[in-house]
């Protein structure tokens, strides 16, 4: 097992808060009978955030590449399926930013959210961003809760080599 940098490390982590934050209050926006503005503003704010820091992120890896692997996995279908979900994790978030924008701009509804008098989400339903923004987020759900079975099971076996 190896230590990644503590700055890749506060990277992760803060990204994975951001973005469990913003996939929690876009489900309870969407999933509830009543609209809160609050609760927009919320989701935006942590989206934003969580999709700026994977650009960031993104930007690193294409100029740096990735970090070293912390687990450690014999070259086969195992190792390039965790490379394949690492790439999607640092890529889907950048769709949800991507589309997040797009359909609050296509949408004309910006200056509603910012001053709160928005009334509702009809104004960006069928949107072909709002469709991407569903599918990402839906996508990005799944990944997580793969990568997260697949970090418990490594660490419980703490795969070491040498
Ligand atoms: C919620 C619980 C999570 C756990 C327990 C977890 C755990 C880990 C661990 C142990 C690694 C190192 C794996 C290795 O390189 O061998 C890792 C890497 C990685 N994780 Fe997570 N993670 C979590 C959430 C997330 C989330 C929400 C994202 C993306 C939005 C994410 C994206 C990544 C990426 C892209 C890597 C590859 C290294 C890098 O580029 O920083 N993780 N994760
Ligand atoms: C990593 C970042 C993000 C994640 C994980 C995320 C996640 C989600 C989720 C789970 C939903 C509910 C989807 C559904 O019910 O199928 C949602 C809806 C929404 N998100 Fe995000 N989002 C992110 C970034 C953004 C950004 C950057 C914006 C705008 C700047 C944004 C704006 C919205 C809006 C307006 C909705 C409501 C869409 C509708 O009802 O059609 N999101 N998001």
């Amino acid at each position: 097992m190896s230590s990644p940098s503590s700055s890749i490390r506060l990277l992760h982590w803060t990204i994975a808060g951001l973005t469990i934050g913003a996939l929690a209050t876009g489900y309870a926006m969407t999933n509830s009978d009543t609209f809160s503005a609050t609760l927009l503003k919320s989701h935006l704010g942590l989206g934003l955030s969580a999709g700026g820091l994977a650009l960031v992120r993104t930007i690193s890896w294409i100029m740096k590449g990735a970090p070293a692997p912390v687990f450690i996995v014999k070259p086969g279908f195992q190792a390039v399926l965790g490379r394949s979900v690492h790439v999607a994790l640092r890529l889907v978030p950048l769709l949800l930013l991507i589309s997040g924008i797009g359909m609050i701009l296509l949408s004309g509804t910006l200056g509603a959210i910012v001053d709160g008098t928005i009334p509702g989400l009809g104004a960006l339903a069928g949107l072909p961003p709002a469709n991407l923004h569903h599918a990402a987020a839906f996508l990005l759900a799944a990944l997580i809760g793969l990568h997260s079975l697949a970090a418990l099971w490594h660490w419980q076996r703490r795969t070491v080599w040498g």
